[in-house]
């Protein structure tokens, strides 16, 4: 049977364990953000294996290895990528990360009837606080709509467990330059 004086130790020690845990939550939710802002730039150059190329048409209508343009493609084609984000538009700009993934015409008229279905996933590398995380960025990207283009990041690994929230996309060179850089703004939160 339990002294008195064991029962107070024990009584103690628990509001003591409450209380710390209470403090260290208080201290998470001081310390973690709620929300973060990203600016950065995607960098595409377009063809297939054997080139400098980070967008290649793949598969479907209008895909040829090495193909540069993207006037052949119709319904069903589909793109993969692999393209540097930058920190800035020139070349030479700081490697962020890369974004990987898919883009596929989904809608029957090509890519002037609505647009490409993207899926990929920016990872960020070891020049950001965020080294190793990542983001899952997807959507239809309408370019028949005025940009900025909307599309939905889904989640994210490393530091961006549990996060979500939208991208903004937007062209800054022509989208037939042999450099065509894309400008993503993220609103992210937790
Ligand atoms: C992020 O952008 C949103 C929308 O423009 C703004 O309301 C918010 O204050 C910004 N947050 C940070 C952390 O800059
Ligand atoms: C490659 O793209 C051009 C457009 O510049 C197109 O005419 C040609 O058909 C494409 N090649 C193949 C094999 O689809
Ligand atoms: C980066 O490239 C831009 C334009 O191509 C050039 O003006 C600038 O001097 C370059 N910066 C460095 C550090 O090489
Ligand atoms: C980035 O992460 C890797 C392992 O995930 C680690 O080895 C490296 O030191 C990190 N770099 C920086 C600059 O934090
Ligand atoms: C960052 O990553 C690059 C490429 O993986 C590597 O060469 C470099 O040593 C890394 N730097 C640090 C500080 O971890
Ligand atoms: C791709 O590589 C070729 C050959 O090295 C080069 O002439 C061209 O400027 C490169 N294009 C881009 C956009 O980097």
């Amino acid at each position: 049977m339990a002294s008195h004086s064991e029962l107070l130790a024990y009584t103690l020690c628990s509001i003591l364990c409450i209380c710390s845990l209470q403090t260290s939550v208080t201290a998470i939710e001081v310390m973690e953000p709620a929300a973060v802002n990203l600016t950065y730039y995607l960098h595409e150059v377009r063809g297939g294996p054997g080139t400098n190329g980070t967008l290649w048409a793949a598969a479907g209508t209008g895909s040829a290895s090495n193909n540069v343009s993207t006037s052949g493609v119709g319904w069903g084609t589909f793109f993969v990528f692999d393209s540097p984000l930058r920190e800035g538009q020139t070349e030479n700009a700081t490697l962020l990360g890369k974004s990987t993934g898919t883009a596929t015409v989904t809608t029957k008229g090509g890519i002037p009837d609505g647009g490409v279905m993207i899926y990929c996933q920016h990872i960020f590398n070891n020049a950001t606080i965020y080294n190793k995380s990542s983001i899952m960025v997807g959507g239809q990207v309408d370019f028949t709509n005025v940009p900025p283009w909307e599309a939905i990041v889904f989640g994210g690994t490393g530091y961006f467990r549990g996060w979500r929230g939208y991208g903004l996309a937007e062209l800054m060179t022509s989208s037939d330059a042999p450099l065509i850089v894309y400008k993503w703004s993220i609103f992210i939160s937790k």
